[in-house]
This record gives C-alpha cells, structure tokens and sequence, in this order.
C-alpha cells in the first residue's frame, strides 16, 4: 500500500524526517538552483552561489546557537564517527605545541578524560584507544585515554553523580557525549540540575569536547562558550546524512605536521586537520554539496518558522513532558519500565522503554503487540536499537507535537486495553 508522508508519524533514530516544507524546496533545488537552470548538485562547490550556501548556513547557525566570534564553523564529512579520530588528533597536536621547547624523548604522552554514558562515547573512548596505543610490541602509547566518570555498571540509565567524576588536572581534553541515541540518555540543559555537565569540576584550561550528534540545535548549548570543540553528525535535527558540524575555538586550529615533527604525537591526515577546512572556508575537498543545502534550508527553516532556538526548545520541551508522563503512567500500571531511572537525565530527543523484560514466548508478548499496533496506527521505525532492544520514540525538531500526542493517544489506549488481557 503506498503511503502519503503525512499518514506516517516518522520517529526514526537517524536518518530521521526532515520538514516537509523543506524538502519540497530542496526537490526544486535539485532540478534549479535559485533560477541559474542548474541543480544544487551540479554546481561547482567554488563557485558564488554554492559559497553563499556556505556563508548563509554559518550565519544561520551562530544566531541560532549564539557561537561567540572566538569560535570557527566547519562543515566536513565522514559522520560523527570520524570525528572521534579527528578530535583525539588534533587535540593532541594542540596539547604538543603548548610545549614546543620540550624534545620529544623527554614528551610525556597526555592524558585525556573520557565520560562515558552510553554507546556512542564508549566507541569514541574505544577509538581513542586505538589510537593511543599502537599494536606493535614495546611501541610507546602516545595518549593514557582515562574514563573520568562511567554509567556502564547501572547499563547507562543515568550520567554519573558529581561524587563520582575523577577529572585529570592537565588532560589534554575531556569528552562527552551530550544525548547518547541508543540509551535514551542526555545532560540536563539546565546547568543548576544535578544531571548537568559538570562544568565546575572540570579545570579550567582543560578543553571540552562534545558530540551533539542527536540533540543538536534541539536547544541552547549550555556553556557554548566554554567548549574547545562541539560537532553534530548532521542526520537527526539537521539535514541529509553527509556532513557534520564542527564548532571549534579558533586558537585550537593548529598546523598538525608542525606538532607530529616535533615528536610524541600521530600524524594526522590532511582531511581530518580543523585547521585545514578553516583555511579553506570548508571547502579544501569537494564537500557533500546537497547536505550542506538541506541543512541551510532546515536552518532557515527554524528561524523563519519555528520561532528560532526559543521556539524549537519550547516544543520539544513540550513533546518530552507529554510521552514522558503516559510512559509514567504506564509504567505505574507495571507494563513499561522507562530504560533511564533518572528523570533528568531523560532524552527529549530519543524516548526509550521496554516492555515484556522476562518474557521468552514470542509470539504473546506485550511488546510485540505493542509494535504490531503502533505500525497499523502509522508509527514507523520505533524499536529500539539492536544491540538494547525494547521501544525507541525518536522525536526530533521535525516530529510535530501532534505526532507525539497521537502517540500518546495510542499508549493511553494500549494500555488500557493490556490491563485486561
Ligand atoms: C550521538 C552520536 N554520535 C555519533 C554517531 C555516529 O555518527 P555516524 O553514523 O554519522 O558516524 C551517532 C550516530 O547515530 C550518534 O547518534
């Protein structure tokens, strides 16, 4: 049966749904960029209009997002995964040149602080191992890659308490994830909540590094300006999967061959260099041309229709509260157990439960049933990640709050129903 996008409530983890509105400027885009008879994609990344792109979408993204002069924005490739390379390579390089005078034998190898809550920190933390520490026999680490604070044990159902981060005084960063995809879990945006960042436990000239992949532009950034480095994989809030945002403090762009010759550091491919892609106004290699056209459009978008960060936070604020409360309600009933216990360091943007924990028989299971009616209803692409299972509502900018509500509507009377069976 072929569906219309507006019988379809779209809650995917990522790629996820991206305004309608949107993508019907895109498609005309596509086949006629702004009246020049050529498509978006089929125009040079050199030339005047797909540079004014460029420079609209950074504009439009420090008003959104406040990002201080002090900061560059990059657009590059290879998702959020490749920046758990980039960041640990030239974070390294940066630390190396702070201490020029020192020779390479008498280099101690850094340490840096990782905060792991979930899946996608526990891959950059991983990454980052790798390449700290070379597989050759004998070979001399180049990095001691520290977990600063670790909700593992408790299978991340909440970030970790202030007793409970260790942060290193000199590291050479520290990372974390800000919303973590899989497990549903994400900081307070309120800085006073005991489930904030801890910003006052981390020292001073310690730079932060943030993956806001799946909550970026979903709010304010508490603290922009206190980050080294902040990226977002473009594919949940943004655009087309295909380029990343890098927000990056300018005196961090460093040459890293000039830091690998000293010594005691990795070379660093010259596509992963920050201070590359700024030298060249993102444009040092052909960049994902329609991702970075989508993404503008998205910005604008927010800004003309959604009444700007404001506006965006309020209704996903609203959309969280809403499936939250039916999921609390239901889970007082004992049909849902909510994956995070602790209520503030619950996701706005991806809502994750499970039904059913002990239930072995397949076929009867509430969970299945759940699914089964929640597709007839026209939600799609609600289970949970495979390596976690249970239920995943990803509800980002581009979920209406009227989808959330009918959702809500369909738990009320699952529910309602399952009290019975
Ligand atoms: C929070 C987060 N970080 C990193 C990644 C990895 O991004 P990519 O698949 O673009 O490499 C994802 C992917 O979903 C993510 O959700």
């Amino acid at each position: 049966m072929a569906l219309n996008r507006a019988e379809v409530h779209n809650m995917a983890a990522g790629p996820s749904p991206l305004p309608t509105s949107v993508l019907q400027q895109a498609a005309k885009g596509l086949l006629n960029y702004n009246g020049t008879g050529m498509g978006v994609c089929e125009l040079s990344h050199r030339g005047k209009e797909f540079k004014g792109i460029v420079e609209k979408a950074e504009a439009d993204l420090r008003e959104l997002l406040q990002i201080p002069d002090s900061h560059a924005v990059l657009f590059t490739q290879g998702g959020g995964t490749t920046q758990f390379s980039s960041v640990f390579l030239n974070m390294l390089a940066y630390h190396r040149l702070k201490s020029k005078d020192v020779p390479a034998e008498q280099y101690s190898p850094p340490t840096v602080d990782y905060i792991v809550t979930g899946a996608w920190s526990s891959k950059a933390s991983a990454e980052a191992k790798r390449l700290a520490v070379p597989p050759t026999p004998n070979a001399q680490a180049l990095a001691n890659v520290h977990i600063a604070a670790t909700t593992k044990p408790t299978k991340f159902n909440r970030v970790p308490r202030k007793e409970e981060y260790n942060f290193t005084n000199d590291a050479a960063y520290v990372y974390y994830c800000e919303n973590e995809t899989i497990n549903g879990v994400q900081f307070a945006g309120d800085v006073d909540s005991p489930a904030a960042v801890p910003f006052d436990l981390i020292p001073n000239d310690v730079p932060i590094v943030a993956d806001y992949s799946s909550s970026f532009i979903s709010r304010p950034i508490p603290h922009i300006e206190r980050h080294a480095l902040i990226y977002a994989g473009a594919q949940k809030n943004l655009g087309p999967a295909g380029v990343v945002v890098v927000i990056v403090r300018k005196d961090l762009l460093v040459d890293t061959n000039e830091a690998a010759l000293l010594g005691g550091v990795p070379v660093c491919p010259i596509e992963l260099e920050y201070k590359i892609l700024a030298d060249n106004g993102s444009l040092y290699n052909t960049p994902p041309v329609f991702s970075i056209y989508v993404s503008q459009l998205v910005l604008r978008y927010l800004i003309e229709e959604k009444g700007g960060m404001a506006g965006v936070k309020e209704t996903n604020e609203k959309k969280a509260k809403l499936l939250y409360a039916a999921l609390e309600e239901a889970e007082r009933k004992g049909l849902v157990r909510l994956t995070v216990s602790d209520r503030e360091a619950r996701s706005w943007m991806n809502v994750t439960w499970v039904i059913d924990e002990a239930d072995g028989d397949e076929e009867s299971s509430r969970e299945k049933r759940f699914l089964k009616g929640a597709e007839a209803q026209g939600f799609r692409q609600i289970k949970g990640h495979r390596s976690v299972g249970g239920i995943r509502a990803s509800i980002y900018n581009a979920v209406s709050l009227e989808s959330v509500q009918e959702l809500v509507n369909y738990i009320k009377n699952w529910a309602a129903a399952e009290k019975w069976m």
